[in-house]
């Protein structure tokens, strides 16, 4: 399995990710390696999304994200699982967000495609899903004016 280092992604770029996705009240938010929970208490709290789910591996991070969740008291609207992405389902997702390695998003290619409906929208940050077409790619600084990309895919129209 590869290793994939805990780096979060800085606040700036997590609201132009669930931008770019166009991140609703109608939406169902996953973030696979879901690091302290930023993405998903954002989408929750600023984007007010109707489910926010984030899946980590590891134990750590994992109680972080639930705290911080639990903190917020925002336990109703946002679950966090401890688990490995590959093996949780996320079929109800309308909006999936990455920041994993060009490799991962390979492996989960064939997930996605067995897994998510047409129209939903897979936000990636820094790491492209190769050989899949994306409908846009964004260039956004951060806080301290470090450029990073982002990539947004649709099921449906992403070949
Ligand atoms: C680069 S960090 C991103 C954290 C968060 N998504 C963010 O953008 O701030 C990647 C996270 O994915 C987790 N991770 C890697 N592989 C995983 C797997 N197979 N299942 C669940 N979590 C995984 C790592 O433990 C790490 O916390």
């Amino acid at each position: 399995m590869i290793y994939v280092p805990y780096v979060p992604t800085p606040y700036s770029v997590v609201r132009a990710m669930l931008k770019l996705a166009n991140a609703s009240t109608e939406d169902v938010v996953y973030d696979l390696g879901c690091g302290d929970g930023r993405i998903v208490l954002v989408a929750a709290k600023e984007f007010s999304v109707k489910k926010a789910v984030g899946i980590e591996k590891d134990p750590e991070r994992y109680k972080l994200a639930l705290t911080r969740v639990r903190e917020e008291g925002l336990e109703d609207r946002v679950e966090i699982k401890l688990g490995d992405f590959f093996e949780e389902s996320i079929s109800d997702a309308t909006i999936v967000t990455l920041f994993l390695l060009t490799s991962v998003n390979e492996m989960l290619k064939p997930k996605f495609e067995r897994e998510l409906k047409p129209g939903t929208r897979i936000v990636s940050h820094e790491f492209r899903i190769p050989g899949w077409k994306p409908e846009k790619v964004v260039d956004v600084r951060d806080e301290n004016g470090l450029s990073h990309v982002i990539y947004l895919y649709v099921i449906g129209r992403h070949l």
